[in-house]
């Protein structure tokens, strides 16, 4: 158990007092320190040459580190860094065509990757036809990870945006459209994609449980729910990991969900790990999201004013990294990796050379000391702009 205490309430940094910050960093530095493991961050990933993608005369970025989700029956070994299918044809704008993001799935898989991440309701259910007819045929090298939580019932898009439902009969229909789907005889690892106020916790740990014992299924997670419900899930089937959002610019999971995560040995994988790319330095205030198909458009922290007041976080992260010799992206990837060994960022890209750039973050070794700066210095910085707007908001438990 942890020992000590940590502060309640949503931490929205653009409302938080330097002094509020001050003693929220000091009661989080266990994260630094206990779950601080330089053995995994220091073994260096060696650039290897390619032969299987016809890039034999280049070296690619492979990534060898291995980390391990969740424990016991619940484990799970995946590449340090995973890979977010979703912008390759959600929510991310204009996307190459499915030619390519077919291939640029192949050449992650190439390169190390082990863990993609899809959902029912990216597209709804095209993304998840996407990842798999690009990774089925890896199915014995890689886990296509999915979620459930939206109502489809009958498998029909019902309304728009789709509702929340979490019921049994539900979870069950989605499993077996999504194995069709992603055409793989069993889902490595399932998660609830937002909490169903109507369905208790019990109920869907059950469900999953029951889907686990049938073969269809083989892990459990959760995804932006609060402690309690983490503990009560985990007694009826033990989780494998918890996926929320955390960043530099948004680091709530560290006051309760990473530490019950510890305590429990659940794994956690960040969502949207440079903050839908804004931590890479390739989107300023003239940056302009497609209407269509890309939610940036609806997130307060998009707008062109909340750009230009955060851009100096990113200012900051490139400072940091000039004299180091990484990029933006580097080090919004590093600061994740190197806060606990139970972290697995899933960066999502469309483009081989942000993969590559991604995976190299794995190369860098710096001490922690050297991190906690870098976080001091990010955390004086206030963010502009919520990070969801209110109908997001009131889906995620904190
Ligand atoms: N559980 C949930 O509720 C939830 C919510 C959101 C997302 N997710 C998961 O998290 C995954 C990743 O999230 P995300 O796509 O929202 O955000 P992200 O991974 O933080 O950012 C993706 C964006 O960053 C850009 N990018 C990636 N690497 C880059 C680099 N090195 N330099 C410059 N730009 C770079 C990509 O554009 P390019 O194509 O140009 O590289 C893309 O637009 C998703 O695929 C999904 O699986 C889960």
């Amino acid at each position: 158990m942890r020992s000590r205490t940590f502060k309640k309430g949503n931490r929205n940094e653009a409302n938080t007092s330097p002094h509020d910050r001050r003693d929220f960093l000091k009661n989080v530095t266990f994260l630094g320190t206990a779950a601080f493991v330089p053995a995994v961050f220091t073994q260096s990933c060696k650039d290897q040459k390619m032969e299987s993608s016809g890039e034999s005369e280049n070296k690619a970025a492979v990534i060898s580190q291995r980390r391990i989700l969740g424990k016991g029956t619940a484990a799970m070994e995946v590449s340090a860094l995973g890979f977010g299918v979703m912008g390759m044809n959600y929510h991310r704008g204009i996307h190459p065509d499915k030619k390519a993001m077919i291939k640029l799935a192949h050449q992650a898989v190439e390169r190390g990757v082990t863990i993609f991440d899809t959902a029912e309701t990216y597209g709804p259910f095209t993304n998840e036809e996407l990842a798999g007819e690009a990774l089925s045929g890896y199915k014995d090298r890689i886990a296509i990870t999915t979620k459930f939580g939206f109502n489809y019932a009958g498998n029909r898009i019902n309304e728009m945006p789709a509702g929340l439902n979490s019921r049994p009969e539900r979870i069950r229909e989605m499993v077996e459209a999504s194995l069709k789907r992603l055409r793989i005889d069993v889902i490595e690892l399932l998660y609830q994609h937002r909490l169903d106020p109507d369905v208790p916790i019990e109920d869907v740990a059950g469900t999953v449980k029951d889907l686990i014992t049938e073969g269809k299924v083989k892990r459990f997670g959760l995804c932006e729910v609060g402690a309690e419900t983490i503990r009560r899930a985990h007694s009826v089937q033990p989780v494998t990991a918890i996926q929320s959002e955390y960043h530099l610019m948004w680091r709530s999971v560290e006051e309760e969900i990473l530490p019950v995560c510890e305590e429990l040995g659940i794994g956690f994988v960040p969502y949207s790990p440079i903050n839908r790319g804004f931590l890479t330095g390739a989107i300023n205030e003239y940056t302009r999201f497609d209407s269509g198909n890309d939610n940036r458009n609806i997130l307060p922290r998009f707008t062109p004013e909340a750009i230009r007041a955060n851009l100096r976080i990113v200012e900051e992260l490139n400072r940091f990294g000039r004299t180091r010799g990484m990029t933006i992206a580097q080090v919004a990837l590093g600061w994740l990796l190197q806060k606990a060994p139970y972290i697995v960022p899933i960066p999502g890209t469309t483009k081989l050379s942000h993969l590559e750039e991604n995976l190299r973050t794995a190369d860098f070794s710096l001490a922690k000391q050297e991190w906690d700066e870098l976080e001091m210095a990010v955390a004086a910085i206030p963010v502009t702009g919520d990070r969801y707007p209110a109908s997001e908001q009131r889906k995620v438990e904190k």
